[in-house]
């Protein structure tokens, strides 16, 4: 008897396929108070990020299943702040997570609970560790779509609240320059 297919990695677009995927989109509206001039944007009705992910039956929250799915950032800026995530820190915070770059370029913002925090470059094929206890959201730098995918631990869970990102990244020119010391 075939197996069904139930979904499917396109690597091209990047995309996963089938049944199985959902997604969900975040307008701008629905956090421009995370962008330093965002009261300055007129058009707030704009997606800023696309996450898919496989429904693979699991509810968040439960113990000892993963996750996966594929966070699109598009390119822009809000004033001249690029476009990021949300961002978050896991429910439970102590369970860590992976991302790896499939297109486009940016950074994966990672802070710690004592404020520090690292930058690390996102790119085709970069691999990126996020241990428990961060917080952690990506910055598309770039000219295209960013994708990146993700597993987590289904146990995890989001918390947009509790995350705190001391850093801005900006375009200025042709450069990309990070302010630190600013608060979201
Ligand atoms: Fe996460």
């Amino acid at each position: 008897m075939m197996r069904e297919k139930i979904i499917h990695f396109n690597p091209i677009i990047p995309k996963l396929e089938g049944v199985a995927v959902k997604s969900s989109q975040t307008r701008l509206e629905s956090y421009v108070d995370h962008y330093l001039h965002g009261n300055q944007e007129p058009d707030l009705t704009k997606i800023i990020y696309e996450v898919e992910y496989h429904d693979n039956g699991l509810v968040e929250g439960c113990k000892g299943g993963l996750f996966l799915g594929i966070s699109h950032v598009m390119p822009g800026t809000v004033g001249n702040e690029f476009y990021m995530t949300k961002g978050h820190i896991h429910r439970e915070k102590d369970t860590g997570e992976y991302y790896w770059g499939m297109k486009g370029k940016g950074l994966l913002l990672i802070v710690f609970k004592d404020n520090t925090y690292k930058l690390e470059d996102v790119t085709e094929g970069s691999i990126h560790y996020i241990p428990g206890n961060t917080s952690h959201r990506l910055i598309n730098t770039g000219t295209e779509k960013l994708s990146v995918g993700a597993c987590w631990l289904s146990e995890s869970g989001h918390d947009y609240v509790n995350c705190h990102f001391p850093v801005r990244v900006f375009k200025k020119g042709e450069k990309t320059i990070e302010v630190s010391h600013c608060t979201t």
